[in-house]
């Protein structure tokens, strides 16, 4: 299960290389670097599954988190080169997707709290998937229709950034 991620928010002018490279060696070479640790044992033993967390930002970005939202592109497009690398094995590998939820690090994004899920949720619902070997799995359908309602229509996504643009600059506005 590679889950660990580390999200720092900042607009791409705002940021250096070094900020850059410090969130893939988190959240996609920690995670390659779990996978070659394990896949030789599961091929030995014909048998495992690798699930890799991402999350939608890595499919339709997020202002201030061009790092991040790189690395969960990465590992998604990883985990499909993977896949097909593993085809004739009995070895998966997955992308997972939670919600929206209020942890730590997306709390720091300044969601209202109404919108963010709760993490014990999010949590036990992809808990309920460790044994699935589907390439994708989402939270819930909630987060598979988002998803698949954000890729297919931009503006709903340019929408969701300029109100969130708006609510950060109000909150941190009027918390300086
Ligand atoms: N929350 C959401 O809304 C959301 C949405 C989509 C995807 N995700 C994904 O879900 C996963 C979990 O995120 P989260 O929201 O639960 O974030 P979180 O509350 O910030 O937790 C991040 C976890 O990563 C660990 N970590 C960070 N850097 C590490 C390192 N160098 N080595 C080992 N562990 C490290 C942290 O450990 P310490 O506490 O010990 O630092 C912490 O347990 C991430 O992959 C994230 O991208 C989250």
């Amino acid at each position: 299960m590679n889950n660990a991620a580390i999200l720092e928010f900042g607009f791409f002018e705002d940021q250096t290389l070094a900020d850059a490279k410090r969130v893939f060696e988190v959240n996609f070479f920690g995670y390659l670097r779990t996978i070659r640790a394990v896949l030789p044992h599961m091929r030995a033993r014909n048998e495992g599954i690798i699930h890799n967390v991402s999350s939608g930002v890595g499919r339709v970005g997020n202002p201030g988190l061009t790092g991040y939202a790189a690395t969960k592109g990465a590992i998604e497009s990883f985990t499909r080169s993977l896949r097909l690398e593993l085809r004739h094995e009995d070895v998966a590998c997955t992308v997972m997707h939670p919600r929206l939820a209020s942890t730590e690090s997306a709390r720091t994004l300044g969601y209202p709290e109404s919108r963010m899920s709760d993490p014990e949720y999010v949590g036990r619902k992809l808990a309920g998937e460790i044994e699935s070997t589907r390439h994708v799995i989402y939270t819930d359908w909630v987060t598979r229709i988002g998803l698949a309602l954000a890729q297919r229509f931009p503006h709903i996504v340019r929408k969701g950034t300029e109100r969130f643009l708006t609510e950060r600059e109000e909150r941190t506005g009027s918390e300086g």
